[in-house]
């Protein structure tokens, strides 16, 4: 799966120029009309011999849910820059037919329950399948994502009706008086700089009634998931209806410390379109995250093991204190 990192000023550029011209561009027309030139790469020939399934390894499928939630360090603080894979259209139409098993969310959905949480802000919903899935059940649902063409996906699922979808981040919320924040799909490791990270948790804070719980989940560092993410381990290959044969890849580029770095391919077949893109993500560890938590005027409730992924993902519980001191 893709998941783009880009800076701002591609980012603000991206959304001039439409899906079917992104399709068409050479790239000296890319870089006439200032398309990210890594957005265009020319048109190859297509080997049939690529025409394959992807095998459907137990490594490969972790590896592939692993690429799932990789996504870039763009903090959209202004509500407008967003990552290259949600925020392109293209990119985000296909999001959810790269990712069919969203048994992730099990998981959350039954802590909405467990929390008896009847209104939930979703941070960082993405193409909203998590927020989608909470309106359906009849929870009033609040979903913010920086990323404008995944909103666009959104809202066309069933549920996302009564889902009020805002364009922007944690930082530029309205008053909610919510019961519960997620967020889900690694959302918590794009926040590369603590300064970001608290922002993010500050914003989220002021989100939440007084006792209200953040929950959200985060990579185990000590188990280096990004070794996983190799082409040979990360590639897919999936027919979407109506969008043709899609090809997807990620290949790691550098690892500093606890940031890790990818590059991922996607191929759309039928007119052989590459987008490719370089994401930045970071492995906080335990101490340093219930540091940053407790900075920023949480209350640590629990940590806990996501039950789909065993001892891979630290799933956090941090309640907003019910007086404040
Ligand atoms: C891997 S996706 C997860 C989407 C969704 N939560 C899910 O589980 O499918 C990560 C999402 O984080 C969003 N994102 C990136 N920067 C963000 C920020 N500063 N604040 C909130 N969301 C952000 C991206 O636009 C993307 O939709």
């Amino acid at each position: 799966m893709i998941c783009t990192a880009q800076p701002a000023s591609e980012a603000a550029v991206a959304p001039t120029v439409s899906e079917e011209e992104v399709l068409t561009l050479s790239p000296e027309r890319a870089v006439e009309i200032d398309v990210p030139r890594r957005w265009i790469r020319e048109p190859r020939a297509i080997e049939r011999s690529q025409f394959h399934r992807a095998e459907s390894s137990r490594d490969r499928r972790r590896a592939q849910a692993e690429t799932l939630c990789a996504v870039a360090s763009s903090p959209g603080h202004d509500g407008g820059v967003a990552d290259a894979f949600f925020e392109n259209p293209r990119l985000a139409r296909i999001y959810d037919p790269l990712h069919p098993d969203r048994s992730d969310l099990d998981v959350y959905v039954d802590l909405v329950d467990e929390l008896g949480a009847r209104s939930v802000l979703d941070i960082g919903c993405g193409t909203g399948t998590f927020a989608c899935l909470l309106a359906r059940r009849g929870v009033d649902v609040t979903a913010v994502d920086p990323a404008r063409a995944s909103l666009d996906v959104a809202r066309s699922k069933g549920g996302a009706a009564t889902v009020r979808w805002l364009h922007g981040d944690a930082t530029s919320l309205p008053a909610l008086d919510v019961d519960a924040a997620f967020m889900t799909g690694n959302v918590a490791q794009v926040f590369l700089t603590d300064d970001d990270w608290a922002a993010t948790l500050h914003g989220i804070r002021a989100a939440l009634r007084p006792g209200g719980v953040l929950v959200f989940e985060t990579r185990v560092p000590a188990r280096r998931a990004w070794e996983q993410w190799t082409p040979e381990l990360t590639r897919t290959i999936v027919d979407v209806p109506g969008v043709g044969v899609v090809e997807s890849w990620a290949q790691v580029t550098d690892v500093s410390g606890d940031l890790v770095t990818f590059r991922s391919t996607t191929t759309f077949r039928r007119d052989d379109v590459v987008l490719e893109s370089v994401s930045t993500l970071r492995f906080r560890k335990r101490l340093h995250i219930e540091a940053l938590l407790e900075r920023e005027g949480f209350e640590l409730s629990e940590v806990r093991d996501a039950p789909d992924r065993p001892g891979l993902e630290m799933v956090f519980l941090a309640r907003r204190p019910d007086v404040t001191p």
